[in-house]
């Protein structure tokens, strides 16, 4: 149980941080959901505030982020920002007293996801961050087999990301690397199914586009994983793909497996002689647009039942200390034990 209240069930106060490529998609879904009313849209750029206030059907656009978390109307606050500032945001908000949904990560750095993590705990306020691939409906499915027992005990956890387009240079300095940017949700996954990880071994390269190698990243890598309850993992990722978005995920267990494989769009599929047609998914809005609908109704939903929202900063600290792991691995070309990353 959370020791957050809601004046209203019936009529939540909202204040959106950042109105951007994603806020957009959460703004669309915050607007729809009925008892949900966003009080405010804040981002620092007029235009980019004024465009969420009508997405969001907000009653007011601001320029400045504080403000609309000190507003006395807001309950909750939804973190959109860029990565950087997500951290001092959360922080401002639970020493007002509101509740959280945040994209992830919380932070690049241990040290600041720690520090949010205490503040979590100590102010005993709702916290979600926004690993969305919980919400899709295959991987929630596979979730709830494996919690039934429905693979008995689990061996091995497969899972691929290949993105569509590379991120521009810009972004790829400042992202904290692709362990970090883009495994981290396949990472999260491994946690979400199988459990908690012991060891990893990361390799990573740079086969398709210099501007990787320019920000001391990579576009291609493995990586092994060795889960505490004996599970063997490897995922794989790479940001480019000239066939689509292509994300799945295997676990297998001593009874059965389960496989998770969007692979194909629309349930319409073409013959061209003896050869089928279908298509495939563009990218990650595409793909997982359930899920960033359900992650942020879920959030509702849990606010009004008294539940803790999930994932919590809590999962992604653990998340993060994984990612931190690879990046040291692949950095020192060796294996790095979980216990060692501590900061
Ligand atoms: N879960 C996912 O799959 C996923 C996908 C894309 C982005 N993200 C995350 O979403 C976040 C935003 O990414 P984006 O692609 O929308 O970025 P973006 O650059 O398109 O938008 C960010 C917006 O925030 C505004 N902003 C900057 N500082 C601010 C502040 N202090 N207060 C309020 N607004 C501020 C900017 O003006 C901009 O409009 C990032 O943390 C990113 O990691 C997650």
């Amino acid at each position: 149980m959370s020791a957050f209240q809601l004046r209203d069930p019936g009529r939540i106060g909202v204040a959106v941080l950042g109105a951007g490529r994603m806020a957009q998609t959460h703004m669309r879904t915050l607007a729809g959901i009925g008892n949900v009313d966003v009080v405010v849209v804040a981002d620092p750029v007029a235009a980019a505030a004024e465009q969420g206030r009508e997405i969001a059907r907000a009653r007011k656009a601001s320029l400045d982020p504080l403000a609309a978390i000190a507003d006395p109307d807001v309950e909750v606050v939804v973190i959109v920002t860029p990565t950087s500032t997500h951290a001092e945001l959360i922080e401002a908000s639970l020493h007002a007293g509101k509740a959280v949904w945040t994209e992830k990560p919380i932070a690049q750095e241990i040290g600041d996801t720690a520090r949010i993590v205490d503040l979590w705990r100590a102010t005993g306020l709702p916290v979600a961050v926004g690993f969305m691939r919980r919400y899709d409906p295959g991987y929630a499915r596979a979730k709830e087999l494996i919690d039934a027992g429905e693979l008995g005990r689990i061996e091995q956890f497969h899972a691929y990301s290949r993105d569509v387009n590379p991120p521009p240079l810009e972004f790829l300095l400042h992202a904290g690397g692709s362990f970090l940017d883009m495994s981290v949700h396949d990472l999260d996954l491994a946690r979400f199914l199988v459990g908690e990880v012991e060891e990893v071994h990361a390799w990573a390269t740079t086969l398709y586009d210099d501007r990787f190698t320019q920000a001391n990243d990579w576009d291609t890598a493995a990586i092994m994983l060795k889960f505490r309850n004996g599970a063997m993992g490897v995922v794989e990722t790479a940001r480019h793909s000239t066939w689509g978005y292509d994300i799945r995920a295997e676990v297998c267990g001593a009874k059965n497996k389960v496989t998770i494989d969007a692979d194909r769009k629309t349930p319409a599929t073409i013959t061209h002689g003896v050869n089928l047609q279908h298509d495939l998914y563009g990218d990650f809005f595409d793909r997982f647009d359930v899920a960033y609908r359900r992650e942020i109704e879920v959030f509702f939903e849990d606010l009004v039942a008294g539940r803790t929202p999930l994932p919590g900063p809590d999962d992604a600290l653990e998340t993060l200390r994984l990612a931190v792991a690879c990046t040291r691995s692949w950095r020192e070309n060796r294996p790095v034990r979980l216990d060692e990353v501590t900061e």
